[in-house]
């Protein structure tokens, strides 16, 4: 473990230098094609790597050992957002209106410094490594869904990932037993009423009101139709109508998110909002469309691949360093992987308030506290010779 933290430390000043270069140059989901391909060269540069192309803008980097074993995979997303960054540092973005503000640039640069360490280490492993550098996280369907597809996941025994985080403090590593993040699900409605004169609303069928209502309404489900021990979000993010201030408007556009965890109350979800949004339309002489899209599956960790990160932080860090946190309503498509065989997602503390990281994830200042990517890369060496043995 002392050998694996030092290795760790040597590594930090290039693992920041990767970070930088990936954040002055981001792309976006499923366009990540100079991303992957600077991913792919530096992994070239490695050696001992078998490295693949799973599908156009992802990488996989396969280590054998030297003796047979289980299978453990590591996953990092790469893709950027469409937000114009206000950070002025030399390496902010260079691609207007793109901008790494959720930390996957220091997530692929931590497992680039793994699959560095751990490629010189390959006589002392056991079974095989796999390094997956994901595209498209941040856009349904997602780049995890894709990669299974394309076999990443074939013999695979344990999977984990991690996600840089900001409202946890650097130093702190955060772990979930059990459920950590929501199912994401997308609706859209519109609300087709008969636009007139807004002095003479008699005369038409209001879709501003009718559509006001549907977003109250829509509230009850939550907090009357669904057991209150059962997590569950319905947040209308979206209300499209009107011109100008004497028409009412023809229709209104909502849409918005629904977050949950339990798949039979998720699959109950949009039968519970269409009985709503039709008896609010109909009572009022409106109609309406309704489309619902399910999106990524919850984040289900697995209790044993968990306790393994609980003790590798323990033992790394410390036990201050170890923060048991509550689940989240946020998605992720490390879930897709979670399908095909028992995995642990965690988060590595990367906010400081005293150097003034305190943004938000996706927000346009958004940035991370770099010390906290050599704690990434330790966690995952030490993890790595924990699941193989
Ligand atoms: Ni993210």
């Amino acid at each position: 473990m002392e050998n694996l933290n030092h290795l760790a430390t040597e590594m930090k000043d290039q693992v920041i230098s990767w970070r930088r270069y990936l954040h002055e140059n981001p792309e976006l989901s499923f366009h990540e094609e100079k991303t992957a391909q600077f991913v792919y060269d530096t992994l070239s540069s490695f050696g001992n790597l078998e490295i693949t192309r799973p599908t156009k803008t992802s990488v996989m980097a396969r280590l054998i050992g030297k003796r047979p074993g289980k299978t453990l995979a590591i996953r990092a997303d790469m893709d950027a957002l469409p937000i114009q960054e206000e950070n002025t540092f030399l390496f902010a973005s260079k691609n207007p209106g793109v901008m790494h503000a959720c930390g996957h640039d220091g997530h692929t640069a931590m497992l680039l410094g793994t699959a560095k360490v751990l490629s010189e280490l390959q006589s002392s492993i056991k079974g095989e490594v796999r390094f997956f550098f994901q595209h498209a996280e941040e856009l349904y369907p997602g780049g995890g869904e894709e990669m299974v597809r394309a076999g990443v996941m074939d013999g695979v025994d344990f999977v984990i990932g991690t996600h840089l985080w900001a409202p946890l403090e650097k130093g702190k590593v955060g772990v979930v037993y059990g459920p950590m993040m929501a199912a994401p699900d997308t609706f859209w409605i519109k609300v087709k009423g008969k636009g007139g004169h807004a002095a003479l609303p008699h005369q038409t069928v209001d879709s501003i009101v009718i559509a006001a209502q549907v977003v109250t309404n829509l509230q009850h489900i939550v907090s009357r139709n669904t057991d209150p021990l059962d997590n569950l979000v319905i947040s209308v993010t979206q209300f499209i109508g009107g011109t100008t201030h004497n028409v009412i408007p023809g229709s209104v556009e909502l849409c918005g998110t629904v977050r949950s965890f339990d798949q039979k109350l998720r699959e109950s979800i949009p039968g519970k909002m269409e009985r709503v949004i039709k008896g609010v339309t109909e009572a009022h002489e409106a109609v309406y469309d309704f489309k619902y899209e399910f999106g990524y599956r919850p984040v289900i960790n697995d209790e044993e691949a968990t306790k393994v990160i609980e003790e590798t932080v323990r033992e790394v860090f410390g036990g201050e360093a170890l923060d048991l946190m509550r689940p989240n309503m946020g998605g992720e498509d490390f879930s897709a992987y979670q399908q095909k065989a028992p995995g642990a997602f965690f988060y590595v503390g990367a906010g400081n308030e005293e150097k003034g990281i305190i943004y938000p994830h996706h927000h346009a200042k958004f940035t991370i506290d770099e010390e906290a990517l050599e704690n990434g890369v330790k966690v995952f060496l030490n993890a790595t010779f924990k699941f193989l043995g």
